[in-house]
């Protein structure tokens, strides 16, 4: 892997530089900005080697289709304020426009294009997708070491067709990974939540030969408590889980890694609802779980007790709602506490996770604090991320 912080002769290339902005929103205002703050850093060096730069970022989901809500202009106004640089975002349709429309201005420096996954071709690896934006530039950096787990076109084929290189803020996270995952001291506890359930349901069946706990919480705990003959209520899920769901029982049980579920949760019918406890086997059809409950929290903080190395990804509840932080809250103080006593090491990883630990104002109390979510699982699991090897 090439990293452009060891390139001298930058001055005047055109810069396609692929970040992860993707941050939570909240009513069109960014809720937590860690994503921006870290790879500023890479915007700054750029900036001082004088080159031109074009950004290019998802945000959410929204499926190859131009939602509104998920514009990129509330981050391009942050980055605006934050570098004092007046930045562009560039709005018109990406197969019209031409790199010999950019920078005509003396002081225009830096550009934004829209969502790129406005664009199915985005989530396709389209060859000529990734062509045409290869084309914007002269050289590409992947910095977003959080989609890197992604084969997409800005992430993976583009780089067949530019001098690739990584950005200051990948570099930093793959080498920090890497001298954890080397030196890693057992008992390991890997800590899964969140609300992206797809992304890692697949991932900790190759996760628990590597680890001595799992502990499943947040939206993917919903389908091992229906596993085990449940009713969820309205609560979310993944369908066609049922066989994944078994495979991962019978793997922990083979690879004598504890698998750890809620035995107790907090409920509401609605997600800005009062919370009320319920023991599993009480939920009722129109109720969702939206938080660990006290049975639970207090045997997570054993096992947290127990542990040499903690890996969290993802929150315990829909933290938004103060009624239902309070899982993500105790396991995060818990690992603080034994931190403290120099009596784990702790990694966290995942955008919302980091959101949290923001809102807490605890992020600092972590050995290593990730931005990415999917990708850092995906590492840990020993995969080859197509982000990574496209640089290679
Ligand atoms: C993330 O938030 O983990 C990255 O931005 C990737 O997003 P995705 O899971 O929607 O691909």
């Amino acid at each position: 892997m090439r990293s452009i912080k060891n390139e001298k002769n930058l001055t005047n290339k055109l810069i396609l530089l692929r970040l992860d902005l993707n941050v939570p929103l909240n009513q069109g205002k960014i809720s937590d900005s860690t994503r921006i703050d870290k790879i500023l850093p890479t915007l700054n060096f750029l900036i001082h080697h004088k080159t031109k730069i074009i950004i290019l970022s998802h945000i959410g989901r929204p499926k190859g289709k131009i939602v509104d809500e998920l514009s990129l202009k509330p981050i391009k106004e942050d980055l605006q304020q934050k570098l004092k640089l007046k930045v562009k975002l560039i709005k018109e349709n990406i197969f019209k426009i031409k790199n010999k429309d950019f920078f005509n201005d003396f002081d225009e420096q830096i550009l934004i294009l829209e969502n790129i996954r406005f664009y199915a071709e985005e989530e396709k690896n389209d060859r000529n997708f990734a062509i045409h934006i290869a084309s914007l530039g002269d050289i590409y950096v992947n910095d977003a070491f959080s989609c890197s787990h992604r084969e997409h076109a800005s992430i993976h084929q583009i780089s067949r067709f530019l001098p690739s290189y990584s950005g200051l803020q990948l570099d930093l996270e793959v080498n920090a990974l890497n001298k954890i995952t080397s030196e890693i001291t057992k008992p390991i506890t890997c800590i899964i939540g969140g609300s992206k359930i797809s992304s890692k349901i697949n991932v900790i069946k190759n996760l628990i030969p590597k680890l001595n706990n799992i502990i499943i919480v947040g939206g993917m705990a919903n389908n091992f408590i229906e596993y085990f003959g449940n009713d969820i209520g309205k609560s979310v899920k993944e369908n066609n889980c049922y066989n994944i769901v078994k495979e991962i029982i019978l793997l922990s049980k083979e690879k004598n890694c504890e698998l750890i579920c809620p035995e107790d949760v907090l409920v509401s019918k609605n997600l800005k609802g009062l919370s009320q406890t319920k023991e599993l086997g009480q939920i009722l059809s129109d109720e969702m779980i939206l938080d660990i409950g006290p049975k639970t929290i207090n045997k997570i903080k054993n096992i947290i007790d127990k542990s040499k190395t903690i890996l969290w990804n993802g929150p315990a509840g829909y933290f938004e709602n103060p009624n239902f932080a309070n899982g993500s809250a105790e396991i995060a103080k818990k690992i603080i506490d034994n931190k403290n006593l120099n009596r784990i090491y702790s990694v966290v990883g995942g955008g919302d996770t980091v959101a949290f630990l923001n809102k807490l104002k605890v992020v600092d109390n972590f050995n290593f604090v990730s931005t990415a979510g999917g990708a850092f699982l995906e590492y840990l699991e020993g995969k080859k991320l197509p982000g990574i090897t496209a640089l290679d």
